[in-house]
């Protein structure tokens, strides 16, 4: 079974597919860890995110091996992440990365939840369910300023809104491969959501 979760940052993606993946027993994929990686090791490296050779080079080393690094969550690396995504080398190298993950989860798992900006629409068309996850703007940036002052990343709120309205413009507006809700995708706004109510609607559509 494949279950792809689309959407912008901070909508509450990540918890709903790690809930489901344990709910259904599948493997889970967060495939910006993949971008993110590219940017990270590009940065590492002394290497400008706004060079499409360097970042197609790098994504070539890129694997699942490469996801638990430290380092993948600061924002300088979120930043270069949302410029390396933009390139089709990059796209494409880590489209096999995740095309493989799908056909085979790790640990024989029966089947995997990948959340993303792509997964409904290129990775995985044929998932067998696909959900578009949204919450306004406004509250993102609260939820996600909060993960940063828990995590003790001194930020300001207006900051915060600002680099996630830019992530957002980039995302949505690049050509290859944008943020953009399948034709066959359940919408799940999650703006007046909790985490379980989010995860309870989830589960139900699947179950229908
Ligand atoms: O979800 P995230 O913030 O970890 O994603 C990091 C960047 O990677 C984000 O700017 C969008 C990009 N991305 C993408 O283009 N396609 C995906 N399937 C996942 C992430």
């Amino acid at each position: 079974m494949i279950i792809t979760i689309d959407g912008p940052a901070a909508a509450g993606k990540g918890t709903l597919a790690r809930r489901l993946a344990d709910h259904l027993g599948l493997a889970y994929l967060d495939s910006g860890k993949l971008y993110r990686a590219v940017g990270l090791k590009l940065l590492r490296q002394g290497l400008d995110p706004a060079d499409a050779g360097a970042a197609a080079r790098i994504a070539r080393t890129v694997g699942i091996g490469d996801l638990d690094e430290a380092g993948l969550d600061d924002e300088a690396t979120a930043q270069a992440a949302t410029l390396v995504a933009a390139y089709p080398e990059v796209r494409q190298e880590l489209l096999l990365v995740q095309r493989d993950f799908a056909a085979h989860p790790p640990e024989n798992r029966p089947g995997a939840v990948i959340d993303g900006r792509d997964i409904g629409t290129v990775v995985c068309p044929d998932a067998d369910h696909k959900f578009f996850v949204t919450a306004s703007l406004e509250i993102r940036a609260a939820r996600r300023l909060n993960e940063l002052l828990e995590r003790g990343v001194e930020s300001i709120h207006s900051r915060v809104l600002r680099d996630m309205k830019a992530r957002d413009d980039r995302d949505s507006g690049r050509e290859t491969s944008p943020l953009v809700p399948a034709g066959d995708a359940h919408l799940l706004d999650t703006t007046g959501l909790d985490p379980d109510e989010a995860f309870a609607a989830a589960l139900a559509l699947i179950e229908q």
